[in-house]
């Protein structure tokens, strides 16, 4: 296995920096006009959401309120199982609350699932997921029904706060990983 932080690895950009901010900004506004009034709770799930969660917290030129939930998954395999365990939880009590679930991405669903259902759990006053990148072949088609940034393919991406092995994740760009990368 070989991993470096060198651009190398990159098979391919698939979305700029640019690009990035052009669409985390749309989304801003987006959430700004759907919340007016309503001082939404925003929450990031660390750790991969935290550069998707800070842009669009300042692309929304309104009141929101920022918390932090962290989870890992149960078992060994890369792949998410749906079970995850909180590491950190929210500080804020949500009863009542607007809030709005930020994710990177969204691969399998199970977890966004799992969070939606055990944040609803405590009685939110409305509860939607933003989410930055939507896999939707690995769910069959089915898609994200919250806030979208992009769909992309069923290939493995990094940057932005992805991550293989923790590495890649202060890329500026989202790109695919080489094969070669992650396969003996
Ligand atoms: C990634 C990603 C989502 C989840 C999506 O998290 O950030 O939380 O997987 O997969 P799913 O839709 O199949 O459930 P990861 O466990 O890699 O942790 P990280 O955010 O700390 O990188």
């Amino acid at each position: 296995m070989r991993i470096t932080t060198e651009q190398n690895d990159i098979a391919r950009v698939l979305f700029s920096e640019e690009q990035i901010a052009r669409r985390v900004k749309e989304l801003g506004a987006q959430l700004m006009e759907q919340y007016a009034g309503k001082e939404p709770l925003m929450v990031c799930i660390l750790k991969g959401a935290s550069f998707f969660y800070t842009d669009l917290c300042r692309a929304m030129h309104c009141n929101v309120f920022m918390d932090f939930i962290a989870i890992s998954s149960y078992g060994a395999g890369s792949k998410s199982t749906g079970v995850v365990r909180i590491s950190k939880d929210l500080d804020t009590n949500i009863t009542g609350r607007h809030v709005v679930i930020v994710e990177d991405i969204i691969d399998s669903g199970l977890t966004l699932q799992y969070l939606t259902e055990l944040l609803s759990s405590r009685k939110p006053a409305s509860i939607q997921t933003a989410c930055l990148l939507d896999k939707r072949e690995r769910r069959g088609g089915a898609a994200h029904t919250g806030i979208t940034g992009f769909v992309i393919p069923d290939e493995f991406v990094v940057g932005y706060g992805l991550d293989y092995a923790g590495y890649y994740r202060n890329l500026p760009y989202i790109g695919v990983l080489k094969a070669e990368v992650y396969t003996d």
